[in-house]
């Protein structure tokens, strides 16, 4: 697809792997949207990149039909929705608590159902547009203090093939990206040190991945991709 004046969606698109796939769609030429809960850095984020915030939390429908309603009012129409906001929490089986579970699925499963949702009523309508799916490489294979975070993209990663099942005859390209570990905030809201090295993944990296899919021609589409780092050290 061409990304001139493409209308694009990204939840979650006020830090990290969200706000450089924000950034590299707006360079492109597309029109952006972002949302997340937090006003400040969304508004900062906003005004940086030049791209239009709204305040909203992928767990809350009325929120996510009120995000759609601001995008089609804004911008007329939408052709990508990146599902990218998401969280973790990393504990032992016999020590998670049912909120913390909870909650991870609340905003990693539900919310991108429900955004998805969303845009699958516009894209079937107008009978094309674009899914792009923030999983991880957590959704491929399970670890040690995995049970939500990892479940979660698991359920991402089943979701993906079911939605692209249904939408693939609307001409609909749903297309999953599972990111190793990244440079980002991620680890700070999951609390945990992340070891910032030069060896290991930045959210740009991610962007430009999401921008390479995106752009090949509507013809053909990426359905999944994993993203490592080569050599990642410490
Ligand atoms: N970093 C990694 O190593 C890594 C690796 C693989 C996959 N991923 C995935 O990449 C995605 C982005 O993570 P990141 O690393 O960029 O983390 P990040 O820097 O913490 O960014 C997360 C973004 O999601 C937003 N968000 C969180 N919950 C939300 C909700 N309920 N509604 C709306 N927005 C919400 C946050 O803003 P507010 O808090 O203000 O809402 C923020 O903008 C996630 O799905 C994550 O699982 C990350």
């Amino acid at each position: 697809m061409n990304l001139r004046n493409a209308v694009a969606l990204i939840t979650g698109g006020s830090s990290g792997i969200g706000r450089a796939i924000a950034q590299s769609l707006a360079a492109s030429g597309a029109r952006v949207a972002i949302t997340g809960r937090d006003d400040r850095r969304l508004a900062d984020t906003a005004s940086s990149l030049g791209v239009h915030a709204i305040h909203a939390d992928v767990t809350k429908e009325a929120d996510v039909e009120r995000t759609y309603r601001e995008v089609l009012q804004k911008f007329g129409d939408l052709d990508i929705l990146v599902n990218n906001a998401g969280f973790g929490v990393f504990k032992n089986l016999v020590d998670f608590d049912l909120a913390s579970f909870e909650a991870v699925f609340a905003t990693n499963v539900t919310g991108a159902m429900l955004m998805a949702r969303g845009a699958a009523r516009h894209f079937i309508a107008r009978q094309r547009g674009n899914i792009v799916n923030i999983s991880s490489t957590a959704g491929l294979t399970g670890a040690a203090n995995g049970t939500a975070y990892y479940a979660s993209k698991f359920a991402l990663r089943g979701m993906t093939e079911c939605w692209r099942a249904e939408l693939r005859k609307h001409n609909v390209r749903v297309m999953l990206v599972n990111p190793s570990e990244v440079l980002t905030n991620f680890s700070v809201v999951a609390g945990f040190e992340q070891k910032e090295n030069p060896t290991k993944l930045r959210a740009e990296d991610i962007a430009h991945m999401v921008k390479a899919i995106l752009e090949m021609d509507d013809r053909g589409f990426t359905p999944e991709l994993s993203i490592f780092a080569t050599n990642p050290k410490n």
